[in-house]
């Protein structure tokens, strides 16, 4: 593991994530902030606690990442000069958002680097997010299981999630968004550590290109079930002004959905990411 002259990073499980102390997100130093670089590329996903920071603020650390993405059919805070960022609410009305394994945004072709993502209400227990290591589902494949995925293509589309017929419109009279979708490999090699991870998730990819339907059914549900063994996973439990920031390249995540009636407010930030070779 990486030593640190200005940050104490603590990881918290040992497949992925840590806690990363005496970093502040406002902090411009640049030192510390390539350390912060250093140990996301390590760790997949860095928790960081006690950040009372303005939107500007989280804009402009996500920004020394990349640019920031605009989500293509959540921008809540457009009119108030923020269209980056998502909010994430849940209470007793309405439900809990990103319930199933996920990596963000895989229906464009070019998905999210990471996101920033910060609590502004938790609820006293419960709401946990969780993590899960791709490289370390494919690192687990025989090599036989990692060569046969080597040269297959997944397609990614919005059909179950923002285009389906009864998301986010009852009682706004809209109708669904038209779908959106994009090719990419099973098998994603990271751009800046070279290493291998699977890269298809229960919420947004359809099926495996060239492959019967049964085939392809099969198969990913086999790989979803691999891919969120606890073994390679990681959880974080949520304080007002805790953030997490993870690698959308080399990680899945999704909400622990266990106290529905609790207010629970996040807001997220996107980076920019690249097409997956
Ligand atoms: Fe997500």
């Amino acid at each position: 593991m990486t030593s640190f002259k200005h940050i104490t990073v603590n990881p918290v499980a040992g497949a992925l994530g840590a806690e990363v102390s005496d970093f502040h997100l406002g902090d411009v130093n640049e030192d510390a902030f390539q350390e912060v670089r250093v140990a996301f590329l390590e760790h997949q996903v860095l928790f960081f606690r006690d950040q009372e920071i303005t939107r500007d603020q989280q804009k402009a650390f996500g920004s020394r990442f990349g640019t920031l993405q605009i989500h293509p059919f959540l921008q809540p805070l457009k009119n108030e000069g923020h269209p980056e960022f998502i909010l994430l609410y849940s209470n007793a009305q309405s439900p809990y958002l990103a319930e199933n394994w996920h990596s963000d945004v895989t229906f464009v072709q070019e998905p999210p680097l990471g996101s920033v993502l910060r609590c502004v209400e938790a609820p006293e227990f419960g709401g946990d997010t969780m993590w899960a290591s791709t490289y370390a589902a494919y690192d687990a494949l025989s090599d036989k299981m990692q060569r046969m995925l080597s040269d297959l293509v997944a397609v990614h589309d919005t059909v179950r999630s923002f285009s389906r017929p009864s998301y986010d419109t009852a009682g706004t009279g809209r109708q669904p968004p038209p779908v959106m979708s994009a090719e990419h490999p099973v098998v994603r090699t990271h751009p800046e550590t070279g290493r291998k991870g699977l890269f298809v998730n229960t919420t947004f990819t359809s099926h495996i290109k060239d492959m019967k339907p049964a085939e392809s059914t099969a198969l990913l549900s086999f790989l979803y079930h691999h891919m969120t063994t606890p073994d390679f996973s990681c959880r974080f439990r949520w304080r007002p002004n805790s953030v997490a920031m993870w690698d959308n390249r080399c990680t899945q995540h999704r909400v622990v959905a266990d106290n529905k009636t609790a207010n629970r407010r996040m807001e997220r930030i996107t980076i920019n990411g690249d097409r997956p070779y």
